[in-house]
């Protein structure tokens, strides 16, 4: 008798969407028959300046070693970590990448019969680690396509375990002030973790970062995720991090793989957090390319959301299409509908000068086909 082996997995696994990850370079080259140096990549907010000097070599002096497992408890980036952000060890997990964090706590905290609460249009690992945990997701509408935080305080439940938020948001680049994010994390019971994901705060203006370091002394739910794929340009590499209280740390670190962050990971980043000077580049580099991409969208005479991040998101109509003829032009970037259920946007990250004219006369002529 033949068996569908994909029955043998629970109905919530069978039911997950793949996540989409944005279309490499390699690949549309194959299918347009493009040459790989024609084509930009603007679909998964990258550093488009790649890594500083000291970072590459801290990278080349650790290739000598990568006969060796890593560093299982990371600790010389650990403490680079703690010294920076003035918090304990212990209250330090390491990833390989956020997701990798954002998914030991969908490990650590959520299962049947439980539920997690997040914003529709907010970041596609919430649904993702939520369902494969077989727990329940309350997806709150969104506001102005950002986080309803009280609408979201509101549909916490006896079963919820976890609010999922991402601040900045991703595919919508939008921001919840301080403030309200503070007040919104005071209004949820103590038993519910609250994932505060800021992957995108090195890109935010100072004048609007949330100090949400120092809240974990007054809210020992909260969770604080940051990655060293953006704006310290270290996405392939896969590293990133979560601040919590020690004894939700101690749970995130129970399920964690042994080995999660390789060894030139772990020597990259405790290079890079060191380099702020190429973190405020990526910054400046960021605004100026916000600024040139928000020009041509006004010259195009299409609207977009408030960019936070290192991205930003244009109304385009039949997104789908652009997004093809986009790709015919060698112009990758990322098509919202689906998961994201903005059919209409088109996610465009910010690149250098060049790949951000590109893009922008691409679009012109996308919209005139
Ligand atoms: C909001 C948000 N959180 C987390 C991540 C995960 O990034 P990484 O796993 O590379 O750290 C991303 C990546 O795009 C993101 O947009």
């Amino acid at each position: 008798m033949h068996i569908d082996l994909c029955e043998l997995s629970p109905s919530y696994v069978r039911s997950i969407a793949p996540y989409q990850p944005g279309k490499p370079i390699s690949e549309l080259a194959r299918e347009m028959g493009l040459e790989e140096k024609n084509i930009v990549k603007l679909a998964s907010n990258e550093n488009p300046r790649g890594i500083g000097p000291r970072t590459r070599a801290a990278i080349e002096a650790a290739i000598g070693e990568i006969a060796r497992y890593p560093d299982g408890n990371g600790f010389e980036l650990k403490q680079a970590l703690a010294r920076r952000y003035g918090v304990d060890m212990s209250s330090i997990v390491l990833g390989n990448g956020s997701n990798d964090v954002l998914e030991m706590v969908a490990l650590a905290f959520l299962g049947p019969g439980r539920a997690a609460v997040y914003a529709q249009h907010a970041f596609a690992v919430y649904p993702l680690a939520t369902q494969a945990r077989g727990a329940r997701a309350i997806v709150v509408p969104a506001k102005d396509y950002g986080h309803d935080l009280d609408a979201m305080a509101k549909a916490i439940d006896a079963e919820t375990f976890v609010v999922w938020i991402a601040n900045p948001n991703n595919p919508t680049g939008t921001y919840a002030l301080p403030d309200v994010l503070e007040a919104f994390v005071r209004r949820v019971p103590e038993r519910v973790v609250v994932v505060i994901d800021e992957a995108y705060n090195e890109y935010l203006s100072a004048d609007l970062r949330a100090d949400v370091i120092k809240w974990l002394r007054r809210h020992p739910n909260l969770v604080v995720t940051r990655t060293f794929s953006k704006a310290y340009g270290l996405a392939g590499l896969r590293v990133g991090y979560a601040l919590a209280h020690p004894s939700i740390a101690d749970v995130m670190n129970r399920v964690r793989q042994p080995f999660n962050v390789n060894s030139l990971a772990l020597a990259a980043a405790t290079a890079a957090l060191d380099d702020m000077a190429f973190v405020a580049r990526s910054f400046a580099a960021n605004l100026e390319g916000l600024q040139q991409l928000e020009d041509g969208a006004r010259r195009l005479g299409l609207d977009w959301i408030p960019p936070y991040g290192n991205f930003l998101t244009l109304r385009v109509g039949k997104a789908n299409e652009i997004y093809r003829r986009l790709l015919k032009r060698g112009v990758i970037v990322r098509p919202i509908g689906g998961g994201y259920q903005l059919p209409e946007h088109l996610r465009v990250t910010v690149g250098t000068a060049a790949e951000n004219d590109k893009f922008l006369s691409a679009l012109a002529a996308s919209l005139r086909d």
